[in-house]
């Protein structure tokens, strides 16, 4: 792909969101790192007092936080529903359980390690919770198999344990709650090495219990890559999908046609005045429109082309280097098509072939024009 990040001629400027929400990371990082620092033993009075004094700031800055979000607004409605949402709860959780615990009577440095809960602010705005949680409930059921398959081995190896080792070691597997205890350290692959096999039984147990344990870890890692993997197709698909339809010049495909090409586009969003491709590099890539503008650097004149239009074929077309430069004059959104793509789906759409063949024999045309105008001029 052309796309060079480096070309940005103007960057991004953090928006007012991105500089409060920065500023929220930092006060929790302030929080976290003081309410650690109290727990230290041997600090100087002044530092305690400086640490507590850090502390009731960070706790000030959360309370003002839920108290804007439960404000009432545009009149007399009040917020209060806030409260009972995920992120209200947090927020609540954030402010209201230091202050109980002191007025509880709790020592100061015990009820400032609640500021831990400060913490599940970062999970309320983690995108990528949400998607785990949709991916286990997705995978819900082979996770649970194996689950189950875990407590099989779990309980029958630490059946197995108990009954080979209870005469030569009862201080270790004397009870099945002390197997169990061995098992589940050998089973997650922690191994403590607290308690350890001695017969030739008790060790082919073991043998058998960590093998398995290595497995139901892989199952584990497996399910959950591929669920990852499977719900980021799917949403990329529905993005694609909504973006495709923007671009009448796809629109007019058959659908399965479109099915398909969607799964080959890739989504790319680029601010105003991104270099796109450049003038005589290699191109692999073309792109189509669904948002925004750019600009073909042309003489005599740039060409503008906004949403639903394409560029980058003629490097694909004719094997060349890019003829041209082209720059987003707006914000836009880009689909992208690889030339491996580009030549799949053209070898089984001809009617999509012929219309990029089309249009790019028309820009060539242009530019040969404006070439051979250049020429004679410059004779
Ligand atoms: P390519 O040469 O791969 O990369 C630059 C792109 O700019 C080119 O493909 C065309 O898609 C586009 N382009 C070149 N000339 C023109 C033109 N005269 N009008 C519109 N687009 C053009």
């Amino acid at each position: 792909m052309s796309l060079h990040v480096d070309d940005l001629l103007t960057g991004h400027r953090p928006s007012r969101a991105g500089a409060y929400r920065l500023l929220q990371y930092a006060v929790l990082l302030v929080g976290l790192a003081a309410m650690a620092a109290v727990t230290m033993r041997g600090l100087q009075p002044g530092t305690r007092t400086w640490l507590h004094l850090c502390l009731w700031a960070c706790l000030a800055f959360f309370a003002a936080q839920l108290v804007i979000k439960v404000w009432p607004r545009g009149g007399a409605v009040g917020q209060t529903n806030y409260l009972f949402t995920g992120p209200g709860l947090i927020d609540t959780l954030a402010v209201l359980p230091i202050p109980i615990a002191l007025l509880a009577g709790v020592p100061a440095d015990t009820a400032w390690l609640l500021g831990s809960l400060w913490l599940l602010k970062l999970a309320a705005v983690l995108p990528g919770l949400s998607l785990l949680g949709r991916v286990i409930a997705l995978e819900a059921r082979p996770l649970g198999s194996v689950l189950v398959i875990f407590l099989i081995v779990l309980v029958l190896g630490s059946v197995a344990l108990h009954v080979a080792e209870r005469e030569v070691q009862p201080e270790r597997f004397g009870s099945l709650p002390q197997s169990l205890w061995w098992a589940v350290t050998t089973l997650t692959t922690t191994g403590y090495g607290d308690a350890v096999p001695i017969t030739f039984a008790g060790r082919l147990v073991a043998g058998i219990v960590m093998i398995c344990g290595l497995g139901v870890f892989g199952l584990w890692a497996g399910i959950l890559a591929n669920g990852f993997a499977a719900e980021h197709r799917r949403r990329d698909f529905v993005r694609n999908w909504n973006l495709v339809a923007r671009v009448p010049f796809l629109r007019e495909l058959d659908p399965t046609a479109v099915i398909e090409l969607t799964r080959m586009l890739r989504r790319i969003d680029l601010a105003e005045r991104t270099v796109v491709v450049r003038r005589g590099r290699p191109g692999d890539c073309m792109y189509f429109i669904a948002e925004g503008e750019v600009e073909v650097q042309v003489e005599p004149q740039p060409v503008r082309l906004g949403a639903g239009a394409f560029f980058g074929e003629i490097a694909l077309l004719e094997g060349a280097p890019r003829t041209a430069t082209v720059i987003t004059t707006a914000p836009s959104t880009l689909l992208i098509l690889e030339v491996s793509d580009f030549r799949a789906f053209t070898a089984m759409h001809p009617d999509l072939a012929l219309a990029v063949e089309k249009a790019a024999a028309s820009r060539a045309g242009i530019k040969k024009s404006s070439a051979a105008t250049n020429d004679q001029s410059d004779a």
